[in-house]
């Protein structure tokens, strides 16, 4: 069994964090907090969320999975080619879809909102967010 444990960030007194909004599809809604330059599944981990993740962010796993609502979808550079050809690899995958090691906070995502999909939670992990 995997024991995810939260990190705090040390935010130093020119830091502002940014809005990120995690769902875990069961109704849970968590919001870390989201320093620019850091990838969104570097976040969600470090919030102590269970998501696998099983590569580390080096986009060759696809268990980052996430959907991000249309609102947003624009804001968010394009997936790159090696991203699609992960996201192909995972059944039932759409425009929705896309690998959240691949996505790094800038200003303009301040208030993102993502949902962690099932195929990419580790329901085995005991965590606790915060
Ligand atoms: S963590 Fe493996 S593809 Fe994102």
């Amino acid at each position: 069994m995997q024991q995810n444990a939260p990190v705090a960030f040390e935010a130093g007194d020119d830091e502002q964090f940014l809005t990120l909004t995690v769902s875990l599809g069961d109704g849970g809604h968590f919001a870390p907090p989201a320093a620019v330059g850091f990838r969104v599944m570097e976040l969600i981990r470090m919030f102590g969320l269970p998501i696998k993740a099983e590569c580390g962010g080096a986009c060759v796993c696809s268990t980052c999975h996430v959907r991000v609502p249309e609102a947003w979808r624009a804001l968010l550079p394009p997936p790159s080619a090696e991203e699609l050809a992960k996201l192909d690899e995972i059944p039932g995958a759409d425009d929705t879809s896309r690998l959240s090691c691949q996505l790094i906070m800038t200003d303009a995502l301040d208030g993102l909102e993502v949902e962690v999909q099932p195929d990419s939670l580790n329901r085995e992990a005991s965590w606790a967010a915060g």
